[in-house]
């Protein structure tokens, strides 16, 4: 890591002045079953600054969706909040009417799919449904919500928006239906986007230039975005701090760079050090580390990733602590990779 003057934060701001905190989680469970018996998020805790982008990362099954389910208030029937706390702009999700979600959702929090066809309604025009969502969320009239409309496909780089405002979601490409989720996402200029994956069903060019969207489109606003993602070269792209989560822990955080130079934890190094499989098929992820994450409820007692970790010891048998073990970089692992550096 570059050294800073005392007192400077990395972004080159006094520690004083540090960013506005727009998203807290702190120690979030949650489990399907019944009796709660499967335990799928344990004791998650994250937090975003104003204007910062955090990648979510992790192997498929890990808790990422879940996690942004959370913060959004959408988690499905059947899981369960078993403990903590979720703060957006200071205002708290966890037991919070789905009233006043709803109307946090698009005003506070913003999220951008996957896929864009299953949040797009097929049978009504594009503009339509921005329109819809700029009368919920603003107090413009018909004309000034028309311009508006325009303005936004316009910024998010939708070709001759004019036109384009009466097609259908169908008429549009995936690199284009995207770039309109992405528009969406920003109408009630929310502080907060989470975009689970929202490049991963798109050629590589096409995510480089979503990509390129957000990040101009977001940088511009000053807002935070949770990126979640398994692709370790868009981390790299866009991502100024890293959570690594496994098995519903979250087991590292740090900085981009550090996470790259220096990774700590031996399931992010696993991850870094991972050779993609040419034999992938797109869309189906495979396994580049032998074995596979364990289902809630099925996971080993102690740290989760110790049947697939050659450093595991006796000691593993119990889940270790996340502690820091550098400024802003935490790791739950009893033999973290800190060769060299002093805990
Ligand atoms: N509705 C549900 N009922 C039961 N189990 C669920 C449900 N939703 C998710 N899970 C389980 O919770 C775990 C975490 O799921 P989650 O969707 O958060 O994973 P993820 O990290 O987003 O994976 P992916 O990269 O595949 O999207 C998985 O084992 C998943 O099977
Ligand atoms: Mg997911």
């Amino acid at each position: 890591m570059p050294e800073q003057a005392e007192g400077v934060v990395a972004d080159g701001r006094s520690a004083g002045e540090a960013r506005e905190e727009v998203l807290r989680v702190e120690g979030l469970s949650v489990a399907f079953g019944r009796a709660s018996e499967r335990v799928a998020l344990h004791d998650v805790s994250l937090s975003l600054r104003a204007g910062e982008v955090v990648a979510l990362v992790g192997e498929s099954g890990c808790g990422k969706s879940l996690t942004a389910l959370s913060v959004m208030g959408l988690l499905p029937p059947e899981a369960h909040v078993l403990a903590g706390s979720i703060t957006v702009c200071g205002k708290e999700i966890i037991g919070t009417p789905e009233r006043l979600l709803r109307r946090y959702r698009g005003s506070a929090m913003g999220m951008i799919f996957q896929d864009a066809m299953v949040a797009l309604n097929p049978l009504q025009a594009v503009g339509r449904q921005i329109d819809e969502a700029l009368r919920i969320h603003t107090n413009l009239g018909r004309g000034q919500r028309r311009d508006k409309v325009i303005a936004l496909l316009d910024a998010v780089g939708v070709p001759d928006p004019t036109n384009r405002l009466r097609q259908l979601p169908h008429q549009f490409s995936g690199g284009l239906r995207q770039r309109i989720m992405i528009a969406m996402a920003l109408i009630g200029e929310p502080r907060l986007i989470i975009a689970d994956e929202p490049t991963t069903a798109l050629d590589v060019t096409i995510q480089a230039q979503i990509l390129e969207v957000l990040k101009d489109v977001t940088q511009a606003r000053g807002t935070a975005v949770l990126f979640i993602t398994h692709d370790m070269g868009v981390v790299a792209e866009v991502a100024d701090r890293v959570v690594v989560m496994y098995g519903g822990h979250v087991i590292e955080s740090a900085d981009v760079v550090e996470t790259f130079s220096t990774p700590a934890h031996p399931y992010t190094d696993a991850l870094l050090h991972s050779v993609p499989r040419t034999d992938s098929v797109r869309g189906v992820d495979l396994p580049a580390i032998p074995g596979s994450v364990p289902a809630p409820g099925a996971a080993p007692a102690g740290c989760p990733f110790h049947p697939r970790c050659s450093d595991a010891t006796q000691e593993c048998l119990t889940m270790p602590p996340l502690e820091q073990v550098l400024p802003d970089h935490d790791v739950a692992c009893w033999h973290p990779h800190t060769s060299g550096r002093s805990r």
